[in-house]
């Protein structure tokens, strides 16, 4: 175990940016154009209208030992590539035995879930929200408001991500806006 000095880290609300990240990664639609339910309009987008950035991460470092903590915040930018909401890629825990805590700071987001077995669940998020992530569920948010979705997560340090489940088999259940108002629908591609 790496002894750690204790830290404070100033989170901004609005934004999610952190006062000292270890790390920053944005994701861009060129980097999840295969996600989307609708790949030629984000082929379209991508040709016609050029990348746009569709989620940042920011996050504190620890080593993925026994007992760290690691946390970050996610801010995810309101629109969506041919009526589906924008999202994260979402993924399960390489360890699929450990969870993860979602606090909402602000905007209007959805945590879709699902597991292996083949249960789903979609769960309305805003600021103040305290979502809990159980052992065995992969997750993904989802914007479904007009401002940034702002949100902060907590995870056990050898969790792990597996994202190669999701880049192969998708979500099950899509999350698509029908007259500016979002709607879970059947992925017709899951699988
Ligand atoms: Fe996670």
């Amino acid at each position: 175990m790496t002894l750690i000095q204790p830290f404070v880290t100033e989170v901004d609300f609005l934004s999610g940016a952190l006062s000292s990240p270890g790390y920053v990664i944005e994701r861009k639609l060129s980097d999840m154009t295969e996600m989307y339910a609708d790949r030629d309009e984000a082929t379209r987008i991508l040709t016609e209208e050029g990348d746009r950035l569709i989620y940042e991460v920011q996050g504190i470092e620890l080593p993925a030992e026994e007992g760290q903590i690691p946390h970050c915040s996610t801010r995810i930018l309101p629109g969506d590539i041919g009526g589906e909401c924008h999202m994260t890629k979402g993924h399960y825990h390489a360890r699929r035995e450990q969870g993860e805590v979602y606090f909402g700071l602000s905007g209007r987001g959805l945590l879709l879930m699902q597991t292996e077995d083949g249960d789903t669940s979609e769960l309305e998020m805003v600021a103040g929200s305290a979502a809990y992530v159980p052992p065995y569920w992969a997750h993904r948010t989802v914007n479904i408001g007009a401002e940034d979705f702002v949100f902060f997560s907590v995870w056990e340090a050898r969790a792990g991500h597996d994202y190669g489940t999701i880049e192969r088999d998708g979500f099950r259940k899509l999350i698509m806006l029908r007259d500016g108002e979002a709607v879970v629908v059947d992925n017709p591609k899951y699988g």
